[in-house]
């Protein structure tokens, strides 16, 4: 599964971050700056107008009033459109910066604003493609004016200044252009700045991590994070070392352990298939000389001591049997002949066989069995060889008497055959071992029984498990499964 890198997501993430803080600052910095523009040339039309105003009277009290458009007309500078003097009442136009306007009628706005304004203030209005300041303001019949006009009228007249935005626009525009320039100059400083330094602090350590990684996995336990930062991604390569150092002993551990494993199986092997050869062999003259003791028995009366002796050695002879059949039985491949049969029966027969001898060694024998049980697909014979010399384990592990509950039940998919006892128990280091073949701890077993179980009951597609406590008891649990072939199908699907 491929997604964005961890670098990409972090360096989108900033720049969408710093695009926002840039480029909100800049839109409110800029605005805020054309506000001051504004108002700045609002405050210079209000001069020009004052200027011009107090021009204009100081050619009246000088008895000038014929220089007047002259005046008007040498005020056309670069930003000052037009100035006009127009008439309060009739709205003529009585002076003009722009002398054919003379006589016309000023325009209705102008008019307008002088009649409804309460104090004069520039306003803006567009002419044809200009957009203007205006300002309209009267000038009123004061009294060193009222010496010339007696007539007595409040206002002489209304002056009307128009200045061009051009210059307004024009520094507007200039400060766009160069906030926008920082703004984008800014933006991407800081985002290269980022980025490098993104790559350079976290993405090369990880990258080189990954690879250390891939390494790692090619078996190469060998290899180490080396690097000389003191941050976080030292404290990450160290905790990397130390794992890489453990999984590193571990695996040696391992290694060790799997070969003397394999060692200890070869050993066993070769034992296992002496054993079974010298087997054969000693089986048919140890079956022999036990017929020929059975004759010779024969021939003794009842009380003579002989008879016991060779009893002794017939008894012998047996055990030295049964040796040779768990040899030649171990070494023989299970191969279970199985049929439906139910595990109550199994388990009864086997109880049957065990009857005398629990009664002899004063054990106490419980069974109780699931009834919701079905038919299991089994191998009877081995089942009951496998639930035999488990109890007979726990009878030997109860020399003093003691408690055997047998216990079959249902479990999700499998029928559980526990048998408890409370015997000796078995150490926890011992656990391990009672399944190795020849592990005894009793002077006339083989050590082939369990073993052997264990065979039969994964042939059966099964395992066995052991719980001990020692000095309280032991419990082997046989867990089967509860159609063999339903569980082959579940296999290969
Ligand atoms: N219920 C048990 N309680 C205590 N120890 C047990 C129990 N069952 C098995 N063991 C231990 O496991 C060892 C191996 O058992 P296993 O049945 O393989 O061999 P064995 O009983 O010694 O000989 P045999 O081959 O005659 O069965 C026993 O010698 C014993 O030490
Ligand atoms: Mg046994």
């Amino acid at each position: 599964m491929t997604g964005i890198s961890l670098k990409w997501k972090y360096i989108g993430l900033t720049f969408l971050i710093l695009l926002c803080v840039i480029g909100g600052f800049s839109y409110y910095n800029l605005k805020y700056q054309e506000k001051l523009i504004r108002e700045d040339d609002i405050e210079r039309v209000r001069l020009i107008s004052d200027i011009i105003k107090n021009g204009l009277y100081t050619i009246m009290l000088e008895g000038r009033g014929k220089e007047f458009q002259n005046f008007l007309e040498t005020l056309i500078a670069e930003d000052i459109e037009e100035v006009r003097i127009f008439h309060p009442v009739t709205g003529e136009i009585l002076a003009s910066s722009v002398r054919k306007e003379i006589g016309k009628q000023i325009y209705k706005t102008d008019m307008e604003r002088f009649k409804t304004q309460a104090f004069p203030s520039v306003f803006i209005h567009s002419k044809g493609q200009k957009t203007l300041y205006s300002m309209v303001i009267p000038i009123p019949n004061e009294k060193p004016c009222q010496r010339c006009h007696k007539d007595g009228k409040p206002i002489r007249g209304v002056l009307d200044v128009e200045v061009s935005m051009r210059k307004t626009h024009e520094r507007i525009t200039e400060l766009r252009n160069r906030t926008i320039a920082f703004s984008l100059l800014t933006f991407f400083s800081l985002a290269a700045a980022l980025a490098v330094m993104t790559t350079l602090l976290i993405n090369k350590p990880i990258d080189r991590l990954i690879m250390t990684m891939k390494e790692v996995e090619t078996g190469n336990l060998d290899v180490r994070f080396i690097t000389k930062r003191r941050d976080e991604i030292r404290k990450l390569a160290d905790s990397f070392n130390s794992m890489l150092d453990e999984l590193k002993r571990t695996q040696e551990e391992l290694n060790r352990c799997h070969v003397e494993e394999m060692k200890r199986i070869e050993k066993m092997a070769t034992l296992g298939e002496l054993a079974s050869a010298i087997a054969h062999e000693i089986k048919n003259p140890i079956a022999g000389i036990s017929g020929a003791m059975q004759v010779l028995v024969e021939d003794f009366e009842d009380n003579d001591p002989r008879k016991e002796t060779i009893e002794e050695v017939l008894k012998e002879i047996d055990r030295l049997d049964k040796i040779i059949r768990d040899l030649l039985n171990f070494a023989k491949p299970v191969d279970p002949k199985v049929i439906e049969v139910d595990l109550k029966s199994i388990v009864e027969k086997s109880l049957s066989l065990v009857k005398n001898q629990a009664q002899k060694q004063n054990i106490d024998i419980t069974f109780r069995y699931d009834e919701s049980l079905d038919m299991l697909q089994l191998d009877p014979q081995q089942i009951q060889q496998v639930i035999l010399n488990i109890i007979l384990n726990a009878f030997h592990a109860m020399p003093e008497g003691g408690q055997l509950v047998i216990d079959v039940k249902k479990t999700d998919h499998h029928a559980e055959i526990s048998i408890s006892d409370t015997g000796v128990g078995i150490k926890q280091e011992d656990l391990k071992k009672i399944f190795r073949p020849f592990y005894t701890t009793r002077h006339s077993g083989t050590g082939l029984g369990l073993p052997i179980s264990s065979n039969i009951i994964e042939a059966h597609g099964g395992e066995i498990k052991v719980e001990s406590t020692p000095g309280l008891g032991s419990t082997f649990r046989i867990i089967l499964p509860i159609n063999k072939k339903e569980k082959e199908d579940r296999e290969e699907i």
